[in-house]
Order: structure tokens, then C-alpha cells, then sequence
């Protein structure tokens, strides 16, 4: 029987109206909206999709958004007085700055002089630690871990006592999923397995899981002999393969192509996510998501 296709483009739009909403009451309760600004060094085209996508997002729910746009020559200092403005503006909740920065500049010292009450992307080591403690010492979860999450629980898998299976341990998406899955509480208490590229037997891992998240970067890698019959399949990879030209638009536009088997999968999982438009619009709506607790976080205090 072929698999239960979980979207994250109806899922993602669910979550987007009930922000929207929320958006839209504050406005008229508080008389604020929330602050979002994405700061972009150089013209990297992935990255340009990627901060237009969460500009256009923020946008439509009534944000104040900022897209401020920065050269690729800009010396780390002047970048670190420009997060340093954003980290003393009350209009701005949420200060992101994509990644990747070009090679002159440190990441980590970047990523660092976020102000960890703005830290919405949550790659702060304030902010991981309290992802880590979990419960209530929980200030942001990151974005795409906590899209899974969303599109786990809101497909009705129950996570509570199952085998999650981990491939990858990046710190954007293997060791963050992993970490919230173990926690105690609804959508986690789960039995987590991490592997990666140490792992001897990667295929006898992935046959244990009721739920498999799969974040390698490596297109079809996970083969569908490796899915239990039944199991939820959460495809993180997207993986540039080619180009080739849109239908609507006629430009040329990326192949994309997640990091298990699609077709052959689906005929063996219960359920699995589709590359493009399984986890990709999750991202986004997490980040309006932490933007917006960020901005009530500041009515509290
Ligand atoms: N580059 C690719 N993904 C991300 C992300 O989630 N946040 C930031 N800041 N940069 C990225």
C-alpha cells in the first residue's frame, strides 16, 4: 500500500493562519506587531531564496520585517555593529543572519553577539543549553527540529516510547531532533538512536524505526529495504541534483531531491515527507513561530 504523503505545504499553511491570527489580535490588544529582521551578506542564490522566502512569509502576517542586505567585502566588525543596533531596537524581536557568511568572517562570533532573547534561528549556546535542560527552562526550539516535531505530531504518529532513528548529527538538525525527541512530554519521550557517517551498520539501525528522520545531505542515501513496513519518514535533505525549466515560469530551476528513495519509499512506509514540500515550508513557519513568542516574551517582562 503506498504511504500517507505528510505535507508541509498544508501543514506549514495551517500553522501560518493560526499565527496570523494571533498576529492580528496582539496588533489590536497591545499595538504591537512582531519585528523580524534578516540580515544577508553577499548575493549566495540559495541564500537569497532563502531570506526572500522568510521575508515574504513574515510579510504576510502582518510582521514589521526587515530585509537588510550587506556586501560581501563587509569587515566582521561592521557586521557585528549591525547585529549589535538590531540587538538594542525594541521594534526588532527576532534578528537572523543566514548563513553561510563568507570565509573572512567568523561564524560562531556572529551567530554569538545575537542577543539570546532574539535568537530566533535558536543556534545561541545560551539557547541550545536550554533547548538541552528542556521543559520549562525551554526559551526557542530551531526551526527545522521543531517542524519535524510539528509534522510528526500533526500526522498523528505517536512518538511516546517509539524508536526514532536519527541519520545525521549536525548541530541545525541531527543533534537538536535528537535531543527534543528524548525529552519527556508530548510529540517526544521517544527511544532515540543517532547515526552518521561513524556508524558500521547504518542499515540495521534504520530497520528499527517506527519513526526514521533522515538529515545526511546525501541524495537517496536511505534505500527502501532499510524502512520497516509502516514506518514514518521524515526526508530533511534537499540536495541540488540539476536544473531544469519550470512549467509556469520557463527559467531554469533546481532538481531537487531528498536523502531517501522517494518512490520506491512510499510504497513500503506509512507515512513519509515529500522533497520539495515536505519539511522545506516547516522552517519558515517555526521561524515566524520563535518570532513571535519572542515578541510576547517582551510583553511578560
Ligand atoms: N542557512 C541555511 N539554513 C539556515 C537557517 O536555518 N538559518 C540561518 N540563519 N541560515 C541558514
Amino acid at each position: 500500500m503506498s504511504a500517507k504523503i505528510i505535507s508541509g505545504k498544508e501543514i506549514a499553511a495551517q500553522i501560518r493562519e493560526e499565527l496570523r491570527k494571533e498576529v492580528a489580535g496582539m496588533k489590536e490588544k497591545y499595538g504591537v506587531v512582531p519585528g523580524l529582521v534578516t540580515i544577508l551578506v553577499g548575493k549566495n542564490p540559495a541564500s537569497v531564496s532563502y531570506v526572500t522566502g522568510k521575508q515574504k512569509t513574515a510579510h504576510e502576517l502582518g510582521f514589521n520585517s526587515i530585509q537588510d542586505d550587506q556586501p560581501e567585502d563587509i569587515s566582521e566588525e561592521d557586521l557585528l555593529s549591525i547585529v549589535d543596533k538590531y540587538n538594542k531596537d525594541p521594534k526588532i524581536h527576532g534578528v537572523l543572519v543566514q548563513l553561510p557568511l563568507p570565509g573572512h568572517i567568523n561564524e560562531k562570533k556572529i551567530l554569538n553577539a545575537i542577543t539570546p532573547d532574539k535568537d530566533v534561528d535558536c543556534f545561541h549556546p545560551v539557547n541550545v543549553g536550554r533547548m538541552m535542560i528542556g521543559g520549562d527552562e525551554v526559551k526557542f526550539l530551531p526551526c527545522t527540529p521543531a517542524g519535524i516535531q510539528e509534522l510528526i505530531v500533526r500526522s498523528g504518529y505517536e512518538t511516546s516510547g517509539a524508536e526514532v532513528v536519527v541519520v545525521g548529527r549536525s548541530n541545525i538538525v541531527g543533534k537538536p531532533i535528537a535531543n527534543i525527541m528524548l525529552q519527556k512530554g508530548k510529540g517526544a519521550n521517544a527511544t532515540v538512536t543517532v547515526v552518521h557517517t561513524g556508524t558500521k551498520n547504518l542499515e540495521e539501525h534504520c530497520k528499527r524505526a517506527d519513526i526514521l528522520i533522515v538529515a545526511a545531505g546525501v541524495p537517496g542515501l536511505v534505500k527502501p529495504e532499510w524502512i520497516k513496513p509502516g514506518a514514518c519518514v521524515i526526508d530533511v535533505g534537499v540536495n541540488r541534483v540539476g536544473e531544469k525549466k519550470s512549467e509556469k515560469t520557463g527559467r531554469m530551476i533546481p532538481i531537487l531531491k531528498g536523502d531517501v528513495d522517494f518512490d520506491a519509499a512510499k510504497e513500503i512506509a506509512g507515512a513519509i515527507t515529500p522533497v520539495p514540500g515536505g519539511v522545506g515550508p516547516m522552517t519558515i513557519t517555526m521561524l515566524m513561530k520563535n518570532t513571535v513568542k519572542a515578541m510576547k516574551d517582551t510583553l511578560k517582562s
